[in-house]
């Protein structure tokens, strides 16, 4: 991920009723999160109101870049 990337994921949402921007995700997966659960342990993502039906789609992107 270049810089221009990392901005708009810092500004970005990630989860938006907990309030977690994207770079959070990216970090964990740069961290070594492989899964949507792993994810969510690190960041708690997914454990809003969504339940991610929302956000967990968002995250498999991620995973798949
Ligand atoms: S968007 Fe918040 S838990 Fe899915």
């Amino acid at each position: 991920m270049n810089e221009e990337e990392r901005l708009r994921a810092k500004l970005r949402p990630g989860c938006i009723c907990q309030g977690i921007r994207l770079i959070r995700i990216v970090e964990a997966i740069e961290a070594g999160a492989t899964t949507f659960a792993a994810i969510q342990a690190k960041t708690g993502i997914g454990r809003g109101a969504c339940k991610g039906k929302r956000c967990q789609r968002k995250v498999e992107e991620l995973l798949r870049e």
